[in-house]
């Protein structure tokens, strides 16, 4: 991996430069109601939205495969149906991790309450489709479909865990493939699949993407012990909802069976008991669960670039591979 401090989205999108507000303005369609109290939800999600990792993955894919020297409308179409499908379910997922906090500012279900945040992204969910069928573009939509039905299903499976407390790497990565990761995947493949790219290359754009999906779970979920003002989101959301993530199931890794099932309780706790949070932080921290849990993303970005070797040189794949150090980097 490039040994470079600090890499940005901005080198990222470089050669983007002049398809990112064609693709900017299907977005802000997209996200618009008729009715003036649901506009100002929508707008305010669009002012605040995030960094955009997603979209930037569908067009640089499309890049690689596209044969014109301009993206067609196909392309943009692909990068807002699956950035509306990651806003639709940062929406939601807020509800679900009674999160008040997302991008520095208050989630939705803070400012609105969580009855308004649930048919906000149902919305923006029948806006995909009603922009998937009028766009008759029917083999996108489809591609881009079937990632909303495993997102869903890695939630519930996530669910049931913290109800348990007996997540284990297995189920860990399961969920992760399943509410991160196939969305990465699909991105990759909707990107070159819009691009008209072969079966065979848009499965292996689905493969990169399903690597660096992984690797964006653990770093989140690294992340998710940092400071609030870095990441703009609740700290140890994740112990406050119960669940054991990837550091932590690492620090558990070197235990005897009775400090385990202890540790497993204090997470069970964490909202009764005052200081657990403190110390399964401290756990995680002497443990080396993070540091752990880095080598482990660090394996799948490893395997990531493995892939984009195979790809001819060009400006997108240079951009593919700053993506990679870009998500071991970032802070938030
Ligand atoms: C957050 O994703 C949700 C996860 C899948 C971890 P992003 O970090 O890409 O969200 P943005 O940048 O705030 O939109
Ligand atoms: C993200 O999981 C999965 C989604 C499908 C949104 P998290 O619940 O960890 O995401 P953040 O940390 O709130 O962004
Ligand atoms: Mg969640
Ligand atoms: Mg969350
Ligand atoms: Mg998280």
């Amino acid at each position: 991996m490039a040994d470079r401090n600090q890499i940005t989205l901005g080198e990222i999108k470089a050669p983007l430069e002049s398809e990112m507000s064609a693709y900017e303005h299907f977005l802000r369609e997209a996200l618009h109601s008729d009715t003036p109290y649901f506009d100002d939800i929508l707008k305010y999600i669009f002012d605040t939205r995030g960094k955009g990792v997603r979209p930037i993955l569908v067009m640089l894919f499309a890049g690689m495969h596209n044969k014109a020297p301009k993206f067609g409308g196909r392309i943009h179409l692909a990068a807002s149906l699956i950035e509306l499908i990651h806003t639709a379910s940062l929406v939601h997922d807020d509800v679900i991790d009674r999160a008040d906090i997302r991008h520095g500012k208050s989630s939705v279900n803070q400012k609105w309450g969580k009855r308004n945040a649930i048919l906000t992204g149902d919305f923006i969910l029948s806006r995909i489709f009603e922009m998937g069928m009028e766009s008759l573009e029917f083999d996108i939509l489809t591609y881009v479909s079937h990632t909303i039905k495993w997102l869903c299903e890695g939630e519930v499976i996530q669910d049931e865990q913290t109800h348990t407390l007996g997540m284990t790497h297995e189920k860990y990565y399961d969920i992760i493939d399943k509410k991160t990761a196939s969305l990465l995947a699909i991105s990759c493949g909707v990107g070159a699949l819009a691009a008209g790219a072969s079966t065979a290359d848009v499965d292996k754009a689905y493969e990169f993407g399903r690597n660096i999906g992984m690797a964006f779970q653990i770093k989140d979920d690294i992340l998710d012990y940092a400071a609030a003002d870095q990441t703009g989101k609740p700290t140890c959301a994740d112990l406050r909802e119960h669940k054991i993530t990837l550091p932590l199931l690492e620090a558990m890794a070197g235990m005897d069976a009775e400090e385990e099932s202890r540790v497993r309780a204090l997470v069970g706790k964490t909202t009764t008991e005052e200081g657990a949070i403190e110390e399964l932080s401290q756990i995680v921290a002497t443990r080396n669960g993070m540091a752990k849990a880095e080598e482990i993303m660090n394996s799948y970005l490893r395997e990531a670039h493995a892939l984009l070797s195979t790809y001819p040189e060009s400006p997108y794949r240079h951009s593919l591979e700053l993506m990679c150090d870009f998500l071991a980097q970032r802070k938030h």
